[in-house]
């Protein structure tokens, strides 16, 4: 063979890994709106910077005849590429080759790339289109999983992970997406369970369909399982690019900053108006979120669900922040078990990767009531108190009007490490809101007034006795429990300088293996 002939072998070898399970399989992946694994590395990585990886692995497996069946690459697309210029290491699992189930060889392909993305700090991103355990390999599938997900969970806090599911993810196969830190969902095209509709009803008798028990609804609104849903892939992978534009590269160091347009001491007037008089009235936070983040532009994270409390991505000053805020318009923003589990995840998250916290606090307290006991608030409520405790990255916290009692402490008051602690002139931090603390308090003195509208009375000044002590931010200005009160519209400008302030800081935890946080 000349050198020429060689050359040609390995174009032809080329071109046929680039066609995956074939033609046919390709027409049959498009016609269900859904892209082959490497367009979507293509869409998703800078163009031209995609390194395609272990394109001529093929499968060892030898049961069924399949020694005769071989196609390049086996099921999965792997490599490294840049977005906007900065190192990804990326998998696509191919539906085209054996449904893109999990062979041995799979495995070990998206392994290698795990193992490099570790070695060089940088983030990964899997995008899973699979029918799950490769059922020829049997067991050498399930070690193949097990590696995959001893991997993902030694990286996780180490690099970022995102999970995209452009197609269906069943059984155990959901436990890696599962392990890492995002898991994106396409609307229609995806879902995701350990048990399929077959084996449900078999086992329980439910009769449920294929969307409703795994669709990307679910998991956005019920579940939370998917923070992220899209209408279709190309929005998916930009929407990937956009939310890696907000985190470092690894744990080591800090998200790129971006030149900053929208001038830091930009004055929001409306801001000093925005809070109702009325107390029992709701506004919306997300108003008050896109008037003091650059440009208005937020990345919300499971914004369906738990949507009493808003997690997202912005940038203040240039400077990658999470934010964390309560939502008076819905379920007037009090804690839940959901909105804790939420909050918190996303709080150890940002924490993990060095991205400052900005908290927004505007809230009533916790749920009452035996459907959230039962379901062990306690231990979910302590979560976020957890995560914000432990939290080492600056943490600045505004407080727009109510912030009561334990869910006062709980969204990172002074006490929990707090860096710069304000508060709006509509603040009341307290024990509990005027209404309650009277009716504790007072109940016996108005029980024996016996003129009812004397007991009104008796009431109402009782309730503005408190309203004057307690709610209002000077009684927790007065302990330095609160750094300043602030007015509304300079939030931008005062929550810029505490970031900048603060972006120096140097905080440790007690050295330990690792904590024991209440799961
Ligand atoms: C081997 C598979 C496969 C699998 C699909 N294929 N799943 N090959 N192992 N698990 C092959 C099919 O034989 C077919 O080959 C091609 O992929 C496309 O599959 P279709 O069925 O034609 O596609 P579609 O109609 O779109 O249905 C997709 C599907 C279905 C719903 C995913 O294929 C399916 O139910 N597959 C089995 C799912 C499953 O039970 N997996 C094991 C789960 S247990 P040809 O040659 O016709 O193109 C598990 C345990 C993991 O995963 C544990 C981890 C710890």
């Amino acid at each position: 063979m000349t050198m020429q002939d060689k050359v040609k072998e390995l174009l032809e070898l080329r071109a046929k890994a680039r066609l995956g399970g074939g033609e046919k399989r390709i027409e049959k992946q498009h016609s269900q709106g859904k892209m082959t694994a490497r367009e979507r590395i293509q869409a998703l990585l800078d163009e031209g910077s995609f390194e395609e990886m272990d394109m001529f692995v093929t499968h060892r497996c030898a049961n069924f005849g399949m020694d005769k069946e071989h196609y390049l690459s086996d099921g999965v697309v792997t490599g490294y590429g840049t977005i906007d210029g900065r190192l990804i290491y990326v998998f696509a699992q191919d539906f085209t080759v054996y449904g893109g189930s999990l062979s041995e060889t799979q495995s070990q392909k998206i392994c290698k790339v795990l193992d490099a993305a570790m070695k060089m700090g940088a983030p990964v991103i899997g995008i899973n289109d699979s029918g799950g355990a490769r059922i020829q390999e049997g067991v050498n599938s399930l070690a193949g999983y097990s590696e995959i997900f001893q991997r993902n969970i030694l990286a996780s806090g180490v690099v970022p992970q995102i999970s995209a599911i452009f197609g269906p993810c069943a059984g155990g196969a959901v436990y890696s997406p599962a392990l890492t830190d995002f898991v994106m969902m396409v609307k229609g095209n995806s879902y995701m369970f350990l048990t399929g509709p077959k084996v449900v009803k078999t086992v329980i008798g439910e009769n449920v369909t294929t969307e409703e028990l795994g669709g990307a609804s679910v998991h956005a609104t019920k579940s939370g399982v998917a923070q992220l849903v899209v209408d279709s892939e190309e929005e998916g992978l930009q929407m990937i690019r956009k939310l890696l534009s907000y985190l470092p590269s690894n744990n080591m160091e800090t998200a790129p900053e971006v030149e900053c347009n929208d001038p830091i001491e930009r004055v929001e007037d409306y801001l000093n108006s925005i809070i109702p008089d009325n107390p029992n009235k709701a506004y919306d936070m997300k108003e008050v979120i896109s008037s003091v983040v650059d440009n208005g532009e937020f990345l919300e994270i499971l914004p369906q669900y738990a949507k009493n409390i808003i997690t997202g991505f912005a940038r203040m000053g240039g400077m990658s922040v999470g934010v964390v805020a309560n939502q008076p318009t819905y379920m007037a923003g009090v804690l839940d078990i959901n909105a804790s589990r939420k909050g918190a995840r996303f709080v150890r998250f940002c924490d993990a990767f060095n991205i400052p916290l900005v908290t927004l606090v505007d809230v009533p307290g916790f749920l009452p009531g035996t459907v959230q006991e039962y379901g062990g608030v306690i231990t979910h409520g302590a979560k976020l108190l957890y995560a914000y405790g432990e939290a080492t990255v600056p943490k600045v916290t505004v407080t727009l009007r109510k912030s009561y009692g334990g869910s006062h402490i709980v969204m990172s008051c002074k006490q929990l490490r707090g860096d710069m602690n304000y508060a709006w002139p509509t603040a009341e931090i307290a024990v509990m809101g005027a209404d309650g603390a009277v009716e504790v308090l007072y109940a016996k003195e108005i029980k024996a007034e016996t003129d009812p509208q004397k007991q009104i009375e008796a009431i109402t000044a009782r309730k503005d006795e408190y309203n004057k002590l307690f709610c209002n931010p000077y009684n927790a200005a007065r302990y330095g429990y609160i750094d300043d009160v602030i007015e509304p519209r300079n939030t931008r400008y005062r929550v810029i300088k505490a970031l900048q302030t603060v972006s120096t800081k140097r905080l440790e935890n007690p050295a330990k293996k690792h904590d024991n946080l209440p799961l």
